[in-house]
């Protein structure tokens, strides 16, 4: 949602005013099927010991690991009795209100399109693998699942307040690219991440990325890239962390301190961060020859 390049500006033929479409099961070919299962296999063998306790439990409980590619109907039955969520088939990236909307009502909009076997490694647009693998997991999860439905009730009020960039730095450092400080070591949970088989280690293990303690406005501030993997990520100590920090500041009085304060540079540390890794960037350096 943060990169809305793409985005039209009337749902297309065939969806409803609310831009979702039947994810019309039926149709995924055998090799589409195939290729979920490649990619879920791949991933769900890397994530044990990676990814957070939230994410696997959810892998868990959604029966995600029966093969092909999910039927959204049958996984919004389990996650509604589990958190109230719901997952709508949606034709690729929507507007923004549109997304919001659905999210401060607990519906998670996912692509339905499963990218090409030629595409496994790599995919700017969100397809039904990150969507569903990557990010409804995490639905499953009663504090993450709050979470999500007041930022759709934030991006509400980050429309009216001219304040979506500060917003969509929040998202893509929690929710697409969030690491959490686990008592067994730091662990992934962001969907952009945990659908990267790469980035999976990189953002584990990697010395390259800035790894920095979770700070709202500080976040809030950080520039961040959408084509490599990323140069800095932050860390929360906890969801519940996550939630007080969030779901009970007000934002408005922050958004407009924020407006006097310069943007930070990705793979920057500046004054007042939590160093957790000091990376020393030599991945993006390399890329930028
Ligand atoms: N508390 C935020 C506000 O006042 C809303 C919000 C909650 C945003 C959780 C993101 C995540 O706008
Ligand atoms: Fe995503």
């Amino acid at each position: 949602m943060a990169d809305d390049t793409h985005v039209l500006d009337a749902p297309p033929a065939g969806a409803s005013a609310d831009w979702t479409i039947p994810q019309d099961w039926s149709h995924y070919t055998p090799e589409e099927h195939a290729t979920w299962d490649k990619l879920f296999e791949r991933q769900s063998q890397l994530l044990p010991g990676r990814a957070s306790n939230a994410y696997l439990r959810g892998l868990d409980v959604l029966k995600l690991s029966r093969p092909g590619i999910p039927d959204f109907e049958e996984l919004s039955d389990r996650l509604m009795k589990l958190t109230g969520w719901q997952v709508v088939a949606v034709p690729g990236l929507v507007p923004d209100d549109v997304f919001f909307d659905h999210m401060a009502n607990r519906r998670f909009v996912a692509g339905n399109f499963i990218r090409r076997p030629d595409q496994l490694d790599y995919l700017q647009e969100p397809d039904v693998f990150h969507d569903v693998f990557g990010h409804v997991p995490m639905l499953a999860d009663p504090v993450f699942a709050d979470y999500l439905e007041a930022y759709g009730k934030g991006g509400q009020r980050a429309l009216e307040l001219g304040a979506l960039k500060q917003l969509g730095r929040l998202y893509w450092y929690t929710v697409e690219f969030g690491l959490v400080a686990e008592p067994e070591g730091l662990r992934i949970y962001g969907a952009g991440i945990v659908s990267s088989h790469s980035e999976t280690r990189f953002a584990l293990t990697s010395d390259s990325p800035h790894r920095i303690g979770f700070d709202l406005a500080r976040v809030m501030r950080t520039e961040y890239r959408i084509d490599d993997f990323q140069q800095n990520y932050f860390v929360i100590p906890s969801f519940d962390e996550l939630l007080r920090a969030t779901v009970e500041t007000d934002f408005a009085p922050l958004y407009g301190e924020l407006l006097s304060q310069p943007d930070i540079p990705v793979g920057t540390i500046v004054d007042g961060d939590k160093v957790i890794t000091n990376g020393t960037q030599g991945y993006a350096r390399s890329k930028a020859l």
